[in-house]
């Protein structure tokens, strides 16, 4: 029987997504990529050289392991081929790469409107045009990358596409044109360079599965930045959902297995929209110096905050999450009292399940419960029973209130950082 798994982000990104899936890489035949394109960061390590993938899936690190970058992912051949170019120098094999010839692609114009919507409406996005990008798949103007097999079709849709873009570009936000000469030659010097990676992912999928294969779909973002179920309009523009893999990479629900999600042991944000559990004063600056949050993609400040588990209930429900990755533990070693949300008041009344509403969310406070820290170097733990007794009755407590078991920890940016936990284990 093959596996098939599905990792996702259970908050709003960066939760350690890249490492998860690079160590269970190891036991997977293929890594599937879905949704999203360059505006996700994963992080991996390579001994002692962290690398940073925005488009290849993060099994790219195991010879061995073929890693596919889906139909609903939205691709920048320049910065694609920049990243392969990135690995291959640090001595990585990249000959495993595959890519669905059904992927859109992302124009130099696509990032010149992300950047020019930002100044109208400020959403905080990575700026790599992923919005526009999406919104000329939608409006079926978009460019896909098997496009690129026909150079002279390839053209002439792209140059109708920029003369639209020109248009929007001029007239409504007062830039200067493109030149759609240079854009095309290009792309197609690009194009030709990607040309040998394409592949039909979905049938290679099935084939894998005839095979009794094991196969990794590795989402990007997280729950709460979900097109249609995030904090809308502070989204991204793809579903980021468990069941985004199915359209994303061509998969039939039925042939699903286990999802896995992972989730901090706190919270972070980075761009606007409403977070209730997020801390403002020192305590916060504390999460992002210990935890290091700063943008894989944009460099900026992530906010943060506490752990919110109305937020985390809202996205295993959604995610259909079998068990949780807890990552950052190590974090919140020196404290010595650790809050997280169990529910939100709203104008005097308790609300147990996420607001859908975003003025709502925006108003609501946490309703916290506090637990002792454990106060001691959890970096060394490699095995559930090495965490302090602390740490384990925290895990826990979430594991009981969301009703979801934990099944990986990780407690150090490194792979040996981490430990499976068996399930059945006594925890306190
Ligand atoms: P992703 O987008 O979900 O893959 O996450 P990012 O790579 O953007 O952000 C996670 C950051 O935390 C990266 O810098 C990781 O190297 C780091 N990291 C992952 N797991 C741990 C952990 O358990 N402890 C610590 N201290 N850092 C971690
Ligand atoms: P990974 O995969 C965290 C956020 C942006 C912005 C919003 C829309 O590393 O977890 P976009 O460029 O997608 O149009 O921006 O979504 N965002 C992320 N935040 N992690 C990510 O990816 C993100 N990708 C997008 O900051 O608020
Ligand atoms: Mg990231």
């Amino acid at each position: 029987m093959s596996a098939v798994r599905v990792l996702v982000g259970a908050q709003w990104g960066d939760e350690g997504k890249g490492k998860i899936t690079d160590l269970l890489a190891l036991e997977s035949d293929l890594v599937v990529r879905f949704q999203g394109g360059g505006n996700a960061g994963h992080t991996v390590f390579k001994g002692d050289v962290p690398l940073k993938l925005h488009n290849i899936p993060s099994g790219i690190l195991h010879r061995g392991t073929l890693c596919a970058l889906g139909n609903g992912m939205v691709i920048d051949p320049g910065a694609l081929l920049k990243e392969k170019k990135m690995l291959e120098e640090n001595g990585v094999d990249t000959s495993g790469l595959r890519i669905s010839g059904l992927a859109h692609l992302i124009l130099p114009t696509h990032r010149l409107l992300d950047r020019a919507l930002e100044g109208q409406r400020a959403i905080g996005t990575t700026g790599n045009g992923i919005g526009p990008a999406y919104t000329d798949k939608s409006a079926r103007l978009g460019l896909r990358l098997l496009d690129f097999k026909h150079p002279e079709v390839f053209k002439e849709k792209l140059s109708k596409l920029l003369d639209y873009h020109n248009a929007l570009l001029t007239k409504v936000f007062g830039l200067p044109p493109v030149d759609v000469e240079e854009i095309a030659e290009t792309l197609l010097v690009q194009g030709s360079q990607l040309l040998p990676h394409l592949e039909d992912v979905s049938l290679l999928i099935d084939r894998f599965l005839a095979q009794g294969k094991s196969i990794l779909f590795e989402g990007a973002q997280g729950a709460l930045l979900d097109l249609d179920f995030g904090t809308y309009p502070f989204v991204t523009s793809s579903s980021t959902l468990a069941g985004g893999a199915c359209s994303g990479a061509g998969i039939a629900p039925s042939r699903l297995g286990e999802v896995i999600g992972v989730c901090k042991a706190y919270s972070t944000r980075v761009g606007e929209g409403p977070f209730p559990t997020e801390l403002l004063d020192e305590r916060g600056i504390f999460l992002r110096e210990k935890g290091r949050e700063y943008g894989t993609t944009t460099g900026r400040p992530r906010r943060c905050g506490w752990l919110d588990l109305v937020a985390l209930r809202y996205a295993v429900r959604l995610d259909g999450i079998d068990s949780l990755a807890i990552t950052k533990l190590d974090v919140l070693d020196s404290l010595s009292e650790i809050p997280f949300a169990v529910a939100y008041r709203l104008k005097g009344e308790i609300l147990g399940d996420f607001p859908v509403d975003p003025l709502e969310l925006a108003q609501v406070e946490p309703v916290y419960e506090t637990m002792p820290g454990w106060e001691c170097d959890t970096s060394g733990a490699r095995s559930f029973e090495e965490l302090p007794r602390a740490a384990r009755a925290y895990l826990d407590r979430i594991s009981k209130i969301l009703g979801v078991s934990i099944s990986l920890v990780s407690i150090g940016p490194k792979r040996e950082e981490t430990f499976f936990v068996a399930a059945g284990v006594p925890v306190v």
